[in-house]
């Protein structure tokens, strides 16, 4: 294992697309930013130096920062932001973990294009439970506003309504033809013939879900958030924001007279609009010079994928379904199988009345908001691990996050009339070692919509996941504890209720939230504070001395 070491410049870049210019924020000037590549074990040094006028942090997605929750990244939970100036190194090593994550700026909507690949090679010598591809290619789908997404959204908390939507889906930064004014902004993918390509699929859009396909192309899926899966084969694949798929693709048909197109667009059950468009890149099978077959791209017939319908939840149920852990010798399945604290969180949408310098534009003078078990979660001003590894938590939170909402009802049917949702910087704190289970159920205040909910500091075993109410006695005994995926980010199902399992064994404040940024912006979000244990090995470090201040 060796360290390895990476310069993150925060800097303002000009852009054009959909034939509109714009300075965007971008770490060394590209969009998508700069691929991190390391193997298993190593150590990763990435120096932020910030240089534009917004405060910046970075995440490393899905990075289970053993130990090193200083690294981890999401303002004031982790750390105080980056100020204008100012730099910070991020210092962690790779444990246990080989495949595709993601990095993004972890503060306000930020990581819009500030994104890029984290891709983890195996040991040295150590190869993939499947054949080794003849490239790898990262594919990371993405946004794209023409206005300016921080105005957008402090204008949509002001006024308590729905921010814009984005203007265009995007494939390693680019729209592709399906837009407007866009053609030449096309992602192309070039292949050869007979040979076997290994797709690392991010999705870092921020507010859709979205189903990806290739024309004529099937994908064989072989892991998901840097865990190994058991493979299966699909025309397409559903991937949440905060999710990472890796699918092997065959070159295997060509055809000289068509082009092939990739595309992606969202998947999406709530009533809220949502913007339906495609992005597409190109699948381009390489010729020899000599070859007769070759001809000029634009004038051939181009094949587009059929993706599923915007809303087929049964699709995507059953692409969920077949996700399963590899749960053998090599990669085993370590599933809790005692359970210490069960947790029981409602997520979903809701409506509070405004606070006094604020003209909310919602019904009866209100405006959106979203909560977990009916806390819409307040952003602290210092950050949460400064305070309790100080041990100041007075006045930055709480530890009395509920284990329960405060009243049930039928998640299915229509809402309470007097549903409240009362506000807060609440924490749950869990001891050492405490195996949890977390059943999440979506309420369907204001619309069933599926809710990608990502952990910080962990993996979590997925062991069951259904529609309409959770029911204790009936439930948990279908829960699949042989082979349940192990991920990072998973959806709670429109209307319906997801169950996981983690084992608390890494000390720290670990994040948790929606990872549609509309939803963690009004408050969908909370955290877990994992306490010290008794080892040398189970207690956080000290910071850094360049931990940025408050
Ligand atoms: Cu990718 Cu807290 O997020």
């Amino acid at each position: 294992a060796i360290t390895r070491h990476y310069k993150f410049e925060i800097k303002m870049q000009n852009f054009t697309r959909l034939c509109q210019t714009k300075s965007i924020v971008t770490v060394n000037g590209q969009l998508p930013g700069p691929r991190i590549i390391a193997r298993e074990g190593d150590r990763l040094e990435i120096k932020v130096v910030n240089r534009v006028k917004y405060n910046i942090t970075v995440h490393w997605h899905g990075v289970r920062q053993l130990r090193s929750g200083w690294a981890d990244g999401p303002a004031y939970i982790t750390q105080c932001p980056i100020q204008t100036g100012n730099s910070y190194v991020y210092n962690f090593t790779i444990i246990g973990q080989r495949g595709t994550l993601f990095w993004h700026a972890h503060i306000s909507w930020l990581r819009v294009t500030v994104y890029g690949p984290i891709i983890i090679l195996p040991k040295r010598g150590v190869s993939y439970p499947f054949p080794q591809p003849a490239k790898e290619v990262p594919i990371i789908l993405g946004e794209w506003w023409k206005g300016d997404t921080e105005t957008i959204i402090n204008q949509a908390m002001q006024t308590g309504l729905a921010p814009n939507l984005s203007d265009a889906f995007t494939i390693n930064g680019l729209p592709g033809p399906l837009y407007n004014c866009s053609a030449k902004d096309t992602f192309k993918l070039n292949v050869e013939l007979g040979k076997t390509y290994l797709l690392r699929l991010i999705n870092a859009a921020l507010n859709d879900e979205l189903f990806f396909s290739i024309a004529n192309h099937t994908l064989t899926v072989v892991e998901v958030d840097a865990v190994y899966i058991k493979p299966f084969k699909t025309d397409t694949i559903l991937i949440t924001p905060g999710q990472t798929t890796n699918v092997l693709l065959t070159a295997k048909n060509h055809h000289p007279n068509a082009t092939f197109l990739m595309a992606a667009r969202p998947y999406a059950t709530g009533p809220a609009t949502f913007d339906n468009s495609t992005t597409a890149g190109i699948l381009e099978y390489h010729h020899p010079p000599s070859s007769k077959t070759k001809k000029k791209n634009s004038k051939l017939p181009v094949i587009r994928p059929t993706l599923p319908p915007f809303n087929d939840t049964s699709f995507a149920t059953n692409f969920t379904k077949k996700v399963r852990s590899l749960a053998n010798p090599n990669f085993p399945a370590n599933v809790p199988k005692k359970v210490d604290r069960h947790f029981f969180f409602t997520v979903g949408l809701g409506l509070a009345s405004c606070s006094q310098n604020q003209n909310c534009q919602g019904p009866n003078n209100t405006k959106l908001v979203a909560a977990i078990n009916n806390v819409s979660f307040v952003q602290p001003s210092t950050a949460l691990l400064q305070a309790h590894f100080s041990g100041q938590s007075n006045g930055v939170f709480t530890t009395d996050f509920p284990a329960n909402p405060p009243f049930k009802f039928n998640y299915t049917g229509n809402p309470p009339s007097n549903i409240f949702v009362s506000s807060g910087t609440k924490v749950v704190a869990l001891s050492y070692n405490t195996s949890v289970e977390l059943v999440m159920q979506d309420t369907s205040i204001i619309g069933a919509e599926s809710h990608p909910l990502h952990l910080h500091g962990f993996n979590f075993y997925v062991v069951g996941q259904g529609f309409g109410n959770f029911d204790q006695n009936q439930d948990p005994a279908k829960f699949n504890l042989v082979d349940p995926p192990e991920r990072n980010t998973i959806s709670v199902p429109s209307g319906g209720w997801v169950a996981i399992r983690f084992l608390a064994d890494n000390p720290g404040v670990w994040f948790m939230h929606c990872h549609l940024e509309v939803h963690t912006s009004w408050g969908l979000k909370m955290a877990w504070i994992v306490m010290d244990g008794k080892g040398k090995k189970q207690k956080l470090p000290p910071p850094p001395s360049d931990l940025p201040r408050c």
